[in-house]
């Protein structure tokens, strides 16, 4: 009898823990359903590398915050596709490896779509036109881009400003000076160690604008073809590129495209 008893009240207070569990376990999930409800869905958020060190392009400001009008651009097509996006500065030459071990989701860094790259790597719609042009001191003798064959010329690393150069000099010649970033291939032509130095027009127009104390002049080359840039993803990532030319199109179709970067592009 004592037993029997006994063992009632044990399985009265085992059906009252399974029910306390069970309501628990009931309770935090509809926590989490009306959590979810009250929320908007997630956005999606995309990390966009870059090298910045490219202005008016890509650049850091005085507070280390990554600036400038791919920024601008990037983070216009991201609302306009309705993503959040992250900025990271990789640099240039690192950029490439990181897009590819998804390291970020794109690459935005005035990158121009060439048919080697796309060799490589899937890009979007062209969203800017640019040129190279050639920054040399102001008492130079050079006069356009085939005054530079014989000359000590710089640029930034595996940039279309290299390439380029290696098309005129010779891919292996010892007269091309190629620098880690665009900043320091116009150092090497101020400190003498190239004659002239060959970059995109956006980056060396804004170099002669916010430098007025050196002496140097662009000189522009109408055998210089026209470049388009685009983003820059892992081939076949069809998911990340088709977000970012929504996003294209609708900033090109609302003219906010060329509101940021005053050009038109096609
Ligand atoms: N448009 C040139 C290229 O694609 C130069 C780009 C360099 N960009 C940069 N952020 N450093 O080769």
């Amino acid at each position: 009898m004592q037993k029997k008893y006994g063992m009632r009240i044990l399985l009265l207070v085992l059906t009252s823990l399974l029910f306390v569990l069970v309501s628990c376990g009931g309770e935090s999930d509809s926590t989490n359903e009306t959590g979810s409800d009250t929320n908007k869905e997630e956005q999606k958020k995309l990390i966009a590398g870059t090298d910045a060190t490219y202005a008016p392009m890509e650049s850091m400001d005085k507070n280390g915050e990554i600036v400038g009008i791919d920024i601008d651009i990037v983070n216009a097509i991201a609302k306009a596709a309705d993503f959040e996006v992250e900025f990271k500065n990789i640099g240039w030459e690192p950029l490439f490896p990181a897009v590819d071990n998804d390291e970020v989701d794109f690459a935005v860094s005035s990158i121009t779509i060439t048919d080697k790259r796309e060799e490589s790597f899937d890009f979007t719609e062209p969203y800017y036109v640019a040129n190279q042009i050639i920054l040399v001191p102001e008492d130079s003798d050079i006069k356009e881009f085939a005054d530079l064959k014989d000359r000590k010329v710089s640029a930034q690393i595996n940039t279309t400003g290299h390439i380029v150069i290696q098309d005129l000099l010779g891919k292996t010649s010892k007269n091309i000076v190629a620098a880690e970033t665009m900043p320091f291939a116009i150092e090497e032509m101020l400190n003498g160690n190239a004659e002239a130095s060959v970059g995109d027009n956006s980056t060396i127009n804004e170099y002669i604008k916010n430098n007025p104390d050196v002496k140097a002049k662009a000189i522009e080359d109408d055998s210089f073809e026209k470049e388009y840039y685009g983003l820059m993803v892992k081939k076949e990532n069809t998911e990340v590129l088709e977000l970012l030319n929504e996003g294209i199109e609708k900033i090109k179709e609302s003219g906010e495209l060329e509101e940021i970067t005053g050009i038109a592009v096609e």
